[in-house]
């Protein structure tokens, strides 16, 4: 089979990790016998840089014609001063919106040979830690009505939190859906004791659930949710929130598996469309020095793999790839112990995509 994707390297260490997910994805094909097309397009700072906005008509266009889209990370300093609605990382939540992505998925689980990175005590992650946390990602507070206007207490600027029963059918839809294939619980977090909103919320999220009586389903208020995640994180599995809950619980989640630089991510669409990219962002900091760790977007690429392709053994080819190399003990920089020895972000690369196959 032949796949068309659309690659957008974006800003900082996109470029590099992005390159490393290739050169994987290259290895997947030749063993397995599939043929990945690339077609790379830009998003963010650079293309701020070559065109004057931040996401290109073109790489919309481009993205739209492909089967899914692999994203490395925008944004950077150099773009730091911009106007709010002129930053690179409008382009993220411009792809978002017209590619239709509203289910963000952001598992965030204990790498065995990272466990001493995880920052809670060992015996509150005792056995690991598998969480899925399902974000809504095309509609809340990010995409309401905005503005600004004038009152007795000087200018004010205000965003509306609104959600649709359709909006939140479809989210919880997918939150079950991955239950069932998973731990078969459902937290759905709100803040239903305050906003309208969540009580739209967790009605809709209650009627989804009487379609799955095999699955457990709880209601948690996000500020008991956010203390909860460290408390005693292995009560959950898949986690379901609004947009901005979901933008802020998932950071949460990935911190307290230590390694935020190996989580990846999938943004999907009706169908099996989607993009995928890494939940660490652009670290300019490090970008070009060979020292970004490439496995959060090489596990994006998995995702994409079992996702939107529809190719579980392949998918576990790379996870197991990923895996082998750590339980070798290679580590990249960000995740190796003080004084242990690093490898670069192109090695890293190699050894994953030597152990596919
Ligand atoms: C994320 C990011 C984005 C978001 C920003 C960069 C717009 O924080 O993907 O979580 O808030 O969604
Ligand atoms: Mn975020």
């Amino acid at each position: 089979m032949e796949y068309r994707i659309a690659v957008v390297p974006g800003d900082g260490i996109g470029p590099e990790v992005v390159a490393q997910t290739l050169k994987v994805l290259d290895k997947v094909g030749e063993v397995y016998g599939h043929s990945f097309k690339y077609e790379k397009v830009l998003a963010g700072g650079c293309a701020i840089d070559a065109t004057g906005g931040c996401l290109p008509q073109e790489t919309i266009d481009v993205c739209k014609a492909s089967d899914a889209v692999l994203l490395g990370a925008v944004g950077g300093w150099k773009w730091d001063t911009l106007p709010g609605n002129e930053r690179p990382e409008m382009a993220l939540l411009g792809l978002r919106k017209e590619l239709g992505l509203f289910a963000n998925l952001r598992p965030a689980m204990l790498f065995e040979e990272l466990a001493d990175a995880c920052p809670l005590k060992p015996e509150i992650i005792a056995g690991g830690l598998d969480i899925v946390v399902v974000r809504e990602l095309t509609g809340g507070i990010y995409f309401g009505e905005k503005g600004t206007k004038d009152t007795a207490m000087g200018a004010a600027a205000y965003d509306v939190e609104q959600y649709s029963e359709g909006e939140v059918r479809r989210i919880a839809e997918v939150a079950f859906d991955m239950a069932m294939k998973r731990g078969k619980k459902v937290t759905s977090v709100d803040k239903a004791n305050v906003l309208e909103s969540s009580r739209l919320w967790r009605r809709v999220v209650a009627e989804v659930g009487d379609r799955f009586p095999e699955v457990e389903l709880n209601n948690m208020y996000v500020d008991n949710a956010a203390m909860q995640l460290v408390r005693n994180p292995k009560q959950f599995d898949v986690i379901v929130t609004s947009n901005i809950f979901g933008d802020i619980l998932s950071d949460e989640a990935s911190m307290i598996t230590g390694s935020i630089g190996m989580l990846p991510s999938a943004s999907l669409a009706t169908g099996n469309f989607g993009m995928y990219e890494p939940v660490h962002g652009s670290a300019p900091d490090i970008a070009g020095k060979d020292m970004a760790n490439p496995m959060a977007t090489i596990l994006s690429a998995a995702m994409m793999l079992r996702y939107t392709f529809g190719l579980g053994k392949e998918a576990d080819a790379v996870e197991s790839a990923v895996k082998k190399v750590l339980a070798d003990g290679y580590r990249t920089h960000d995740i190796a112990a003080e004084g242990e020895e690093a490898i670069g972000t192109e090695k890293a690369g190699d050894l994953i995509a030597a152990n596919i196959g």
